[in-house]
């Protein structure tokens, strides 16, 4: 059996830092509360009109690319994990594709949240195992700061979220031991409204018992409810979250799903080197942590700097341990993550 393995990362956070303290000119907030309620203690916002998801996306395919020891003639595959797309579609895939100047190659939008790169992950790894391609580039990215309610109104979600983009090469692993030993993916779609944006869509509040919006014309069977005035107005047009409802699901799925990871292949909490969360909140890694009795530099944490970066957070994180020397050959090394959907995921890696 062919493993993959990840033969280079790379990551970029824009310039422009935005501390807690510089988000009071917008909404009624403070340090304090964010820090204490996610240690969050700044995150970085893309330039408004000169970067995109796409762009911030390319600057760390470029890094893992050459990391890998190849170019982007090479690539053969790409997957690109965001809720933040460039268009609504198509898909952020084929720009990066345009933008590289690559290949007439594959490329695929993957639409999973928090989870949506642990789950790119894993499809890059079927095709690698079965042979189908060799040089796949696996992408987070998000520009949240570009669709969020910067009012008070809105400060409970708006504070937790950051810009960035991480971005990995999937490669045939040489060394039998060495690769992604398995992955894990999961969804509980009963709490799909728990944390969730819902327009634009086709749902016409299907869902919530089936009203429709007063400003459509409802007698026409065709047409135009996709936006409406209302929405904006109502602001329905950003997230939503019930903080506590995710709270109490993802510090039971993420324990759950990397001893799942673990059980699999014949570990224990204690063989793991490195354990890279997805960055929702500090206090959900900090529980996990606990729960699974890992050291502190058995966990990496970024979220300090970075806000939680929804689906760039976990390759972000991971190039960032690389970088400082805590990812090394042969490193038993777990990714894991929760959210929106709900979906939970995670790949236990042999570095
Ligand atoms: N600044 C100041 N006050 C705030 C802010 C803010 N940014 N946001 C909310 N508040 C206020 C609320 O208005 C409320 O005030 P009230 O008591 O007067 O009504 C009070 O703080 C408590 O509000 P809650 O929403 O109940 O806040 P909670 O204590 O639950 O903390 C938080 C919110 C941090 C989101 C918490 O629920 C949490 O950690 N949830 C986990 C979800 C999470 O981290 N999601 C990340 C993204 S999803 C993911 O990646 C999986």
């Amino acid at each position: 059996m062919i493993r993959s393995k990840i033969a280079g990362t790379g990551k970029y956070v824009p310039e422009n830092i935005m501390t807690n303290e510089g988000l009071t000119q917008y909404m009624q907030t403070s340090d304090e509360w964010i820090r204490e309620r996610t240690g969050i203690q700044e995150r970085r916002y893309a330039d408004r009109t000169g970067e995109t998801t796409t762009t911030m996306a390319i600057e760390a395919a470029k890094i893992a690319i050459e990391r890998a020891g190849i170019t982007k003639d090479d690539i053969d595959f790409i997957i690109f994990a965001t809720l933040s797309p460039d268009y609504y579609f198509p898909g952020c895939g084929v720009l990066v594709q345009r933008e590289m100047k690559m290949k007439e190659i594959g490329a695929l939008d993957v639409r999973n949240q928090c989870s949506g790169f642990v789950y790119a992950l894993s499809i890059g790894d079927q095709f690698i195992r079965t042979g189908t391609y060799k040089n796949i580039l696996v992408i987070g990215s998000e520009k949240h700061s570009f669709g969020l309610d910067f009012s008070t109104r809105g400060r409970n979600v708006s504070v937790i979220f950051g810009d960035g983009a991480g971005a990995v090469i999937l490669q045939p692993a040489t060394n039998e031991n060495q690769g992604i030993l398995s992955t894990h993916l999961h969804s509980d779609g009963e709490s799909a409204e728990v944390l969730a944006m819902f327009n634009p869509g086709t749902h016409a509040n299907h869902w919530n018992g089936g009203q429709t919006l007063a400003d459509f014309n409802q007698s026409s069977p065709v047409g135009d409810m996709f936006f409406s005035h209302e929405m904006i107005e109502k602001a329905q047009v950003y997230p939503n979250m019930d903080g506590p409802a995710v709270f109490k699901k993802a510090i039971v799925k993420f324990p759950e799903v990397i001893h799942e990871a673990l059980n699999k292949n014949g570990y224990t909490p204690a063989d793991l080197n490195l354990l890279v969360p997805h960055q929702a909140n500090l206090r959900i890694s900090q529980f996990v942590q606990q729960q699974l009795g890992l050291r502190d530099d058995q966990v990496f944490n970024n979220i300090q700097k970075y806000g939680n970066t929804t689906a760039a957070s976990i390759p972000i994180a991971l190039c960032e341990a690389w970088e400082q020397g805590k990812v090394k050959e042969n490193d038993l090394v777990c990714l894991a993550a929760f959210g929106s959907g709900f979906t939970w995921a995670s790949a236990l890696i042999r570095w």
